[in-house]
């Protein structure tokens, strides 16, 4: 079982001819909303994929909606608080090209309670994940607890910030990099990805596929992506490593979680939109994908 410490957001999503520039005021051509968030995008492709997943998180007196969807979709959410304040929202414009910029307001995604963690994971079973991002508070609390009770600890450094992994890093068991990240984590650190204290690094190289570093047997392996035809890249690496996790805890190897990670990650390339269009197993079973 997973248990996601993740952000739930509001998306609003406006498709524009290029992205503003500062100071320029330009008209969408198309406006959608949906549910998102990097820690509910993952909490949904874990539970598309077919494992169980209870989110740890937030939301405000407005936020009543994206529980339900969250329900819909498969997550537990016994442990998302309604509270005071304002849900999570991000601005999210796409270009013609697919390219995108993003405005985040974290409102209750940064009000989580220690009582809050404690309340939940005082539920968890040794063997089970804890799930982290960077769009909510209560990082170190969680991981301390995690460690305490035998879970294992899974963290996507997304939006990262040099302090927050460092903080947690020796309780890390797999990390989860975008190439941008990667970089800023070694410039953090002043060491390489197979010098961390963590045993499982995955970087995602967008249509480059991934890598993964296991700092347990000294080896780096490279997988190439599926390819697709891009039209939104929003979304696609929360579901990356949602489906790498929840392919990791039915039992799968590091090899065949990340297989069916990259087949998801691809597949939600193809589609507009975020936590609502993430596909399931029998989806990406079903599609064949171009050489
Ligand atoms: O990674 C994509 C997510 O980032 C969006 O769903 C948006 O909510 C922002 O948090
Ligand atoms: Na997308």
């Amino acid at each position: 079982m997973i248990w996601n410490l993740g952000s739930i957001n509001a998306d609003n999503f406006y498709f524009v001819s290029h992205l503003p520039g500062a100071g320029e005021t330009i008209a969408a051509l198309e406006f959608r909303q949906g549910l998102g968030g990097k820690g509910a995008n993952m909490s949904v492709a874990a539970a598309r994929a077919g494992t169980r997943v209870m989110h740890i998180g937030a939301l405000g007196a407005d936020g009543g909606w994206a529980l339900e969807r969250l329900l819909e979709y498969g997550v537990e959410t016994a442990h998302i608080t309604l509270m005071e304040g304002v849900t999570g929202h991000a601005n999210i414009a796409i270009d013609a090209e697919g390219e995108n910029n993003i405005v985040l307001f974290p409102g209750t995604n940064h009000q989580i309670t220690e009582e809050m963690i404690g309340a939940a994971l005082s539920e968890a079973s040794s063997g089970d994940w804890l799930l982290m991002q960077n769009e909510t508070n209560g990082q170190v609390l969680a991981a301390q607890t995690a460690k305490t009770l035998g879970l294992r600890l899974a963290y996507a450094a997304a939006p990262f910030r040099a302090d927050a992994v460092k903080a947690i890093i020796s309780q890390i068991d797999l990390l989860v990099l975008n190439e941008v990240e990667a970089a800023q984590l070694r410039a953090a650190t002043g060491r390489e990805l197979r010098q961390l204290p963590v045993d499982d690094i995955v970087v995602t190289l967008g249509a480059g596929g991934c890598e993964w570093v296991s700092n347990k047997t000294h080896q780096i392996k490279t997988y190439s992506a599926y390819k697709v035809d891009p039209v939104d890249t929003t979304g696609a690496g929360d579901t990356f490593t949602g489906y790498l996790v929840a392919g990791l805890d039915r039992g799968m190897t590091m090899p065949q979680a990340i297989d069916l990670a990259l087949r998801a990650g691809a597949l939600m390339v193809t589609r507009h939109g975020t936590a609502d269009v993430i596909p399931d197993l029998k989806e990406i079973r079903d599609h064949r994908f171009g050489g």
